[in-house]
This record gives C-alpha cells, sequence and structure tokens, in this order.
C-alpha cells in the first residue's frame, strides 16, 4: 500500500506565530514522534524547537545542540530528544544508533533532518522553515505516514481560520 502524504504551510507574521504552530503539534504527539526540521541557518529551527519543549513541559533552558549532537530533556509526559546533525556524516550519524531514540518512548525533533533522510523513519513530519524577511517565515510541513499526513489537514484548517 502506497503511503500517505499531506501538505500544509503555516506561514508567520512574528514569532509567536511559530510558537504557536509549536504549541499546536506538541498538543498531538506521541511517544515515537519524529519532527524533521530544515532550513537555512537562522531560519528558527531552534526557536521552534525550544518552543515545542516548553509545549511539552520541559523545564528549563533548551539551546542549540549544535555541539552535543543529542540532548535530551524529561517533558511532562515523555522525554523529549534535541538532535542537530548538521556536523555529522551520514556514518558517524549511523553509528550513534538513533534508532534508540527514534524509534523510543520519546518525541525527537532533528535540525538538519534532510541531511540522514536514510536513516529518518519512514513515517515523520518534514517541517521546512523559509526566511521570508524580518519574522516572516513560510513553514511548509509534509506528513509521511497517515498520523502526520492527518496533522498537515488539521494545520492547513488552522491556518485557513486564522
Ligand atoms: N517567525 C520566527 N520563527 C522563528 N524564529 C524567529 C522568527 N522571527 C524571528 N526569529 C528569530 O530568528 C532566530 C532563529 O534562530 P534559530 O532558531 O537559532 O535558527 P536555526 O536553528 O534555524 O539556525 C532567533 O533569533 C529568533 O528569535
Ligand atoms: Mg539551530
Amino acid at each position: 500500500m502506497q503511503q500517505q502524504i499531506n501538505q500544509a504551510t503555516w506561514l508567520t507574521q512574528t514569532e509567536q506565530d511559530t510558537v504557536a504552530l509549536a504549541e499546536q503539534l506538541a498538543a498531538w504527539v506521541k511517544p515515537g514522534a519524529i519532527l524533521a526540521l530544515d532550513g537555512d541557518l537562522g531560519a528558527g529551527k531552534t526557536r521552534f524547537s525550544q518552543a515545542f519543549a516548553r509545549a511539552i513541559g520541559v523545564k528549563g533552558i533548551v539551546n542549540s545542540p549544535t555541539f552535543t549532537i543529542i540532548k535530551e530533556y524529561e517533558g511532562e509526559q515523555l522525554p523529549f530528544y534535541h538532535m542537530d546533525v548538521y556536523r555529522l556524516s551520514l556514518e558517524e550519524a549511523d553509528e550513534l544508533g538513533l534508532d534508540d531514540y527514534f524509534y523510543g518512548d520519546g518525541v525527537t525533533i532533528v535540525e538538519w533532518a534532510s541531511l540522514i533522510k536514510e536513516l529518518l523513519p519512514t513515517e515523520r513530519l518534514e517541517l521546512y522553515i523559509e526566511h521570508l524577511g524580518d519574522e516572516k517565515r513560510r513553514i511548509l510541513l509534509t506528513g509521511y505516514g497517515e498520523i502526520y499526513a492527518s496533522w498537515c489537514r488539521a494545520v492547513s484548517e488552522i491556518g485557513a481560520g486564522r
């Protein structure tokens, strides 16, 4: 059977609009959820991750995992794994055994996810953040698999109603 794929676009006028999207997605997550982020440096991948972490109940500061590669946090209901794979080769990433995170009890956000596309679970939500200027961003969501496809449909409806 062919995998379901769906897309949605979320436009932001202010940084708070990015926070709102992160909060909405956080409300839907279940253990094993994968959010794969891409977009140029400064697009807002880490900012999105911070808002998401806060929304699932992570206390304290969530900063960029560029140098640590993977950081683990405790949310209220489930662990949060925050990765930045910018500095990794595909081979190095493979050796880290990321599947333990991807198929674990937590929710994972990967910054620069397209660099390790081959290693990502086939079911995931991809978010591509495009910098349009100032606080304006175009966030393209692509949901692979039934659950993430349904998230995209819901985001489209919310976005249209804003
Ligand atoms: N709409 C927006 N969404 C996300 N970040 C925004 C937005 N508007 C302004 N910003 C700012 O842009 C910067 C994004 O940086 P960061 O999240 O570290 O980018 P990345 O992780 O993609 O390299 C932050 O300083 C943030 O405050
Ligand atoms: Mg970052």
